[in-house]
């Protein structure tokens, strides 16, 4: 029997590892996602290139031109969204900060992943923050996008000890495997489940 598989975008600025890992495990045809369009604010991003060389449908939407319309910007991005027949969202390193139109519009269908274990240090220079704070254990979460920054209901964590002698590279580098475990697996989690409950349900843990 094949399996449904939900269109899935993915939105990204940089290099596109998260990227990676979430086209590699929707290649499995029991995976429930199909990665429909991967779109970029940054034309020259390395992980556009990567989802190109994959063959995948590819978008870039340049944030410049918009200037400071950041709305219009997320207008140009949900018309691509729609046009490709995506029913979900990943953002995967995508480093805009989005308004209310593009969250609401995509309330309870966009996820994000984050380099800490939320509610700590949302934002940025997580690991670096980490060090400074002198915790025992970080990691990543996967969350659902709200309004505010790094706020949404959480789907899966994943957690890595802080070894003594750690540089913000080393800690950053353990959690960045982790986080392409945990980003196939929360979105599988998530497809998977009744999406008006999935945020309701258990997080998934990666120790
Ligand atoms: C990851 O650390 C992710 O958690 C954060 O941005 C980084 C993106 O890395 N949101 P990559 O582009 O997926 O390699």
């Amino acid at each position: 029997m094949s399996t449904a598989k939900t269109p899935v975008a993915i939105l990204l600025s940089g290099r596109g590892s998260n990227a990676t890992a979430l086209i590699d495990a929707a290649r499995d045809p029991a995976f429930p996602a199909r990665i429909c369009l991967v779109l970029s604010n940054k034309p020259d991003a390395p992980g556009l290139e990567m989802a190109r060389q994959a063959g995948l449908p590819t978008r870039a939407i340049d944030h410049r031109p918009f200037g400071k319309d950041r709305a219009a910007h997320e207008h140009a991005i949900h018309a691509a969204l729609e046009e490709a027949g995506a029913k979900t969202v990943c953002l995967a390193g995508y480093m805009r900060l989005l308004t209310p139109y593009l969250t609401n519009t995509w309330a309870g269908r966009m996820l994000n992943i984050h380099p800490s274990i939320l509610p700590s240090f949302p934002g940025l220079h997580t690991h670096e923050r980490a060090l400074e704070a002198g915790v025992r254990l970080h990691g990543c979460t996967v969350h659902l996008v709200t309004e505010d920054m790094d706020e949404g209901p959480i789907l899966g964590q994943a957690a890595v000890p802080v070894l003594p002698d750690d540089t913000a590279d080393m800690l950053a580098a353990r959690v960045l495997r982790q986080e392409h475990a945990l980003y196939p697996l929360a979105l599988r989690h998530f497809l998977t489940q009744n999406p008006a409950t999935a945020a309701n349900s258990a997080a998934l843990v990666v120790a």
